[in-house]
């Protein structure tokens, strides 16, 4: 049985190792569409990266529509320290060919999930919220018609990257995170806890440029520029591979780990703007509305990570 996902992303390296993963996958993941969000880099270059990616694929056949260009109400913060001016930075790769799908992100987003048989779209945002809370926004009845959303953002007990208190993707737009995680639509997160256990490590990158194709040699790139920020940070041995968790508990569940739980975003306090309040040990009296992970099988991960690239 496969699963129908929509890819929301601001590719992004590691957005793009996650959207490799899914195409790769066809017998168990179909791609209604990748909706592009300004995140990582400006929406021009995330909206033009999410079709270098499916070009790299091979799968122009999956439709790639812009979204919002700027958060909800605060104006966008990037992370090209990070990941490049292009977002795309290690790889040479070829401008797309492949056009933009006509119509904006947020109308797909809706349309789709009015169209399709309800509870049978799985939403896996890989980047801010802000395309995601903009449908909810306008269509309100699309949220009893979500299957599950499934998302990297947030961090607590790894705490921030772009600030000590928030994770990027919650703190570029945390009205939009707010109210995602306010949605009461079936909720699996993949913060920090988790993908900093998946880290890229000289041998897993060697097994991704070992595959001797276009796509190895393109992610084995992007790791080695992706990475550096990571490891003269936090001293690691590689770079957390934090996109492609969302893809990979798609496929595999089994070897994430994580808490039924609480979590409230922060949107008042400058100090903490953007913080994911997990709690993680329930002494809050809230309802749990968030499976939120904090561990995951790091070699099962990369077998499979490396065993699907090597199928494209
Ligand atoms: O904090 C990590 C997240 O921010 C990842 O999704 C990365 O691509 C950036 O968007
Ligand atoms: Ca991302």
């Amino acid at each position: 049985m496969t699963r129908k996902i929509i890819i929301d992303t601001d590719p992004g390296q590691d957005d793009a190792v996650a959207i490799l993963l899914a195409l790769a996958s066809p017998d168990d993941i179909d791609v209604l569409g990748i909706t592009a969000v300004a995140g990582n880099v400006p929406l021009p270059l995330t909206s033009k990266n999410a079709r270098i990616v499916c070009e790299l694929a091979g799968r122009t056949d999956v439709p790639v529509y812009a979204g919002c260009d700027a958060p909800l109400s605060r104006k966008l913060v990037t992370a090209e320290h990070v990941h490049g001016k292009t977002g795309l930075d290690g790889p040479v790769l070829p401008d797309p060919t492949m056009p933009l799908a006509p119509g904006h992100a947020v109308d797909f987003i809706i349309d789709t999930l009015r169209n399709q048989d309800p509870g049978s779209v799985t939403l896996c945002p890989l980047g801010p919220l802000t395309n995601i809370a903009r449908a909810l926004q306008q269509a309100p009845d699309i949220a009893g018609r979500v299957q599950e959303i499934v998302l990297m953002g947030g961090a607590y007990f790894e705490v921030g990257n772009i600030t000590p208190a928030a994770e990027f993707n919650i703190y570029v737009d945390p009205e939009a995170a707010e109210i995602v995680f306010k949605s009461g639509i079936k909720l699996t997160v993949m913060p920090l806890d988790v993908t900093h256990r998946a880290l890229v490590t000289p041998h897993r990158n060697d097994a991704f440029r070992a595959l001797g194709h276009g796509v190895g040699h393109a992610v084995a790139e992007m790791t080695d520029f992706f990475e550096r920020f990571d490891k003269e940070k936090y001293g690691s041995e590689g770079a957390p591979l934090h996109d492609p968790c969302v893809i990979a508990y798609l496929l595999r569940p089994d070897i994430f780990h994580g808490r039924f739980i609480n979590v409230e975003i922060e949107t008042g306090s400058d100090l903490t703007l953007g913080m994911t309040v997990a709690d993680w040990w329930r002494v809050s009296g809230r309802t749990p509305n968030a499976t939120f992970m904090n561990d995951v099988d790091a070699d099962a991960f990369f077998d499979l990570l490396t065993e699907r690239l090597a199928r494209l």
